[in-house]
């Protein structure tokens, strides 16, 4: 099978995972559920709940027991982007290539899906104390919860923000990116390993990973709002520029963005090499997110 052909597989599985969790539509709130499964149904490329699963399986994990966290490790990011394209933060109409929640279902209910959101992460999370080691359960609950927070991506959103048509330093770039997107994609990496009951060397390992990841992610996400096609992003281009942002591209240029990006990756890629176990789509997916363009 052709890594295309794995990977919408694996998309499939995941959409079908996400599915099933989704609150219904029905009584009073019904709208909420509704504004809360208008971003969680607009697609994306679900690269969290796949890298959690790919963890999981890397360290011999079979069966369910991923599967809520991967809905709540979604369910996280899916309020983060809610909010992010907020008025009060980015201001983007367009995401996933649908108008952003807000424009659609106004700005209280933008507010309010997204809160519900991540509330709903943990509420689907728990349910894995019904399904496996209360421990393990526990200790990936821990992970998510503080990779989330403010030692995580709400702590580098809300540097970011503070920081629109500032002057910033490396060191502080560095943080908002360690942050806002590093956190997150560190955290499937971890409690995929976690559940699988992998020793405490191999979930730091996999911490490494995610932010070696994490930061290359964000700086072709940078790479992509100046040179992106918002069709094809499915999110406006120049959102940065709008917002007046200093990003690793308007600091070190385009070229040196792009190879820092294949730099990042390819140190993610021996971190995952030298692990006694292997996985070869985790390996292909990582370096297909170098070239991605969206
Ligand atoms: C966008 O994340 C926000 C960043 C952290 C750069 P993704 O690029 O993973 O967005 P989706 O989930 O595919 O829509
Ligand atoms: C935000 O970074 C990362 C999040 C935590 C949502 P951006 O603001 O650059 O993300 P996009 O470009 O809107 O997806
Ligand atoms: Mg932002
Ligand atoms: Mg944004
Ligand atoms: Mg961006």
């Amino acid at each position: 099978m052709s890594f295309e052909q794995e990977l919408n597989e694996r998309k499939d599985h995941i959409e079908a995972c996400l599915r099933s969790c989704l609150p219904e539509e029905a009584g009073f709130a019904k709208e909420l559920a509704a504004a809360m499964n208008y971003s969680m149904t607009a697609g994306g490329k679900r690269l969290r709940p796949m890298f959690l699963m790919e963890a999981f399986r890397l360290f011999g994990g079979s069966g369910k027991l991923a599967e809520p966290f991967m809905a709540a490790v979604e369910m996280i990011h899916t309020h983060s982007l809610v909010h992010d394209d907020l008025p009060a933060l980015d201001n983007d109409e367009l995401r996933r290539g649908r108008k952003t929640t807000h424009v659609v279902y106004g700005e209280a209910m933008g507010i309010l899906s997204g809160d519900a959101l991540l509330n709903y992460a943990y509420e689907t999370a728990f349910r894995a104390f019904a399904m496996g080691d209360p421990a393990l359960v526990g200790r990936a609950l821990a992970v998510l919860a503080d990779k989330s927070g403010i030692h995580g991506m709400l702590g580098g959103q809300s540097v970011d923000v503070m920081n629109d048509g500032k002057p910033l330093s490396g060191e502080l770039l560095q943080y908002i990116y360690e942050n806002k997107t590093g956190r997150l994609l560190e955290a499937p990496l971890m409690i995929g390993a976690i559940l699988a009951g992998a020793p405490e060397e191999h979930v730091m390992a996999m911490e490494r990973v995610g932010a070696l990841v994490g930061m290359a992610f964000q700086i072709q996400d940078d790479i992509l709002d100046v040179t992106g096609d918002a069709r094809e992003l499915g999110k406006p281009v120049f959102s940065d520029e709008k917002n007046h942002k200093v990003t690793y591209v308007t600091l070190h240029g385009l070229e040196e963005a792009r190879a820092e990006v294949a730099r990042l990756s390819d140190k993610a890629m021996a971190a995952l090499d030298v692990l006694p176990r292997q996985n070869p789509f985790l390996l292909e997916l990582i370096a297909s997110l170098v070239t991605r363009r969206k």
